[in-house]
């Protein structure tokens, strides 16, 4: 790289001297340390400096808390995870060498709505943050960081801690500047309303204004983010689309909601991504987007003319859509805006902007209780990310599932959910390929009637006909068996299938 591209990318000269290795910014780090890292759902990771940690810690164990936005990519939580130096770690992840560590009890994982991390920090709760570590497109002639393809919670981290280590990432394009709008609440208990009150809204300011003096390392590094690894839509991805078209169709009939909807959020992962991009297949026009992560289907819908304009605090792509869109930055930029986590997933804005919130369950039950998260109660999928933040203060809360998983054996409607992440409270709409039960200011035992009739597999239906029926002869407002309840879990442990023989 030539004089002329660095001095683009760090504009405040005194800052070039700070230039270093990864391996040095990694030999700062001391065991026990509280360390926050750049990264949300794969985007805008901190690439060089984790893989040097993992280095250093081979010759140097040391342990760390980390937190980061979410989830991260290059493998970082694996090979984090595999060189012992995780010892907390929050408040999302993906990965299943850290989802192994963490169900055997190796790693302490905090599961936490992603917008209240920094509250946490902020208000001395999780003490004081030793070392921020960045990803950036640049640093500004003041030392601002300019963020690259996620801001999540890296622009408090920058702020909040002791020390900072950015990396600067060539090959994030500089036309992410602009791109950010970073905004900090004030101090609690006088707390001003949050500026948003639209989903283009711009409240702060295009980087992360911070200390220059508290940067320490910086580190070039060349690296893509990894790219997002959705499946594509399939049969009953789409038969699940359809079936929020119609809901959607019906709340406009009504007279709730125009053609244009009202802002839209969808949670990560394949059946998210499908559902959001069956949405193109509606009859619905000028969509506006206020989610966390932008996936493929929002540019899908960019392209299609569909969406106008997209609010969130990453955008994480496969790897052919990120060539269209990263190269093509300019066609998007007055469509979009990234966020900290906090302001995208802020429940105060979230309810002022009406929000329709489309996450995923893992299972939900027969009341609409939803489990997110916890495989059998006890083993840790992912965590809850954002999906508690927007499904609490939506205006309309939607969570779709397949209705059974692995072949069948295991039913994704169930007497009782082994773990709640979203109480019945929280929970509008349930959808899966079967049909959609709307919940809307409904008692639990018509919730119950309209979950049966509609979402629950055929090869299920019977079996959880035949609990409601025998709970309700025993009585109550929300009818259960106790004894019962977890039973198609305990089955489906013992025999391999919830089926009953
Ligand atoms: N019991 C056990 N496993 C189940 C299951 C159940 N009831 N339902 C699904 N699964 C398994 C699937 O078989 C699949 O396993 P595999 O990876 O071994 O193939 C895995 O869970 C993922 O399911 P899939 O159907 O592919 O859906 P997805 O990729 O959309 O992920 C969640 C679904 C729930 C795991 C994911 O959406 C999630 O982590 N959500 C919580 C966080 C969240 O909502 N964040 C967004 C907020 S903005």
């Amino acid at each position: 790289m030539n004089q002329a591209e660095l001095a683009a990318r760090i504009r405040r000269p005194e800052l070039l001297e700070r230039i270093c290795t990864a391996r040095e910014a990694a030999d700062r780090l001391a065991d026990g340390m509280l360390v926050g890292m750049s990264g949300f759902t794969r985007a805008g990771d901190a690439k060089a400096v984790p893989l040097a940690m993992a280095e250093r810690a081979a010759l140097d164990p040391f342990k760390i808390t980390l937190i980061t936005g979410a989830s991260l990519g290059h493998d970082v939580d694996r090979v984090l995870t595999e060189a012992g130096v995780l010892a907390r770690r929050m408040p999302f992840q993906v990965d299943t060498t850290l989802r192994a560590a963490i169900n055997r009890g190796e790693v302490m994982f905090i599961d936490q709505h992603l917008s209240e991390t920094v509250e946490h920090l902020r208000s001395g709760q999780l003490g004081v943050m030793d070392y921020a570590i960045v990803e950036a497109a640049a640093i500004t002639e003041t030392g601002g960081i300019v963020p690259s393809t996620s801001v999540g919670n890296s622009a408090s981290f920058a702020v909040l801690a002791k020390k900072i280590i950015v990396e600067i990432n060539l090959a994030q394009p500089l036309a992410l500047e602009g791109l950010h709008d970073i905004y900090f609440p004030s101090k609690r208990p006088t707390r001003l309303p949050i500026p948003i009150v639209a989903v283009d809204s711009r409240v702060g300011l295009p980087y992360v204004p911070i200390d220059p003096d508290k940067i320490v390392g910086i580190v070039l590094t060349h690296t893509a983010d990894s790219a997002s690894n959705n499946e594509r839509p399939d049969a009953d991805t789409n038969a699940i689309a359809d079936k929020l078209i119609g809901l959607l169709e019906s709340e406009v009939a009504a007279g709730r909601l125009d053609l244009s909807l009202q802002p839209l959020q969808a949670g990560i992962g394949t059946i998210a991504n499908a559902v959001l991009a069956g949405l193109g297949d509606g009859p619905f026009h000028h969509l506006k987007m206020y989610s966390e992560v932008l996936q493929d289907s929002t540019f899908d819908l960019f392209d299609t003319g569909k969406l106008v304009f997209a609010s969130a605090s990453s955008i994480t792509l496969t790897a052919e859509c990120a060539g269209r869109v990263f190269t093509n930055l300019d066609r998007y930029r007055d469509r979009l805006v990234l966020r900290p986590q906090e302001m995208s997933n802020h429940p105060e804005v979230v309810r002022r902007l009406g929000i329709i919130a489309i996450n995923t369950a893992l299972e939900f039950d027969l009341y609409g209780n939803v489990n997110s998260t916890h495989v059998n109660g006890t083993q840790m999928m992912n965590g809850i990310g954002g999906s508690g933040d927007f499904a609490r203060n939506a205006y309309l809360s939607i969570f779709v599932t397949r209705s059974m998983a692995k072949g069948g054996t295991i039913s994704s409607v169930v007497p009782m959910v082994s773990h709640v992440d979203h109480s019945e409270h929280d929970v509008d709409v349930v959808i899966t390929e079967c049909g959609l039960a709307d919940l809307r200011d409904l008692a639990p035992r018509e919730r119950a009637r309209a979950i049966i009739d509609n979402c629950v597999h055929p090869d299920y239906r019977a079996q959880l006909e035949d609990y409601f029926t025998r709970a309700s002869a025993r009585g109550g407002h929300t009818p259960h068996l106790l004894e019962e309840a977890l039973s198609w879990h305990q089955r489906r442990m013992s025999t391999g299938s919830m089926l009953a023989g």
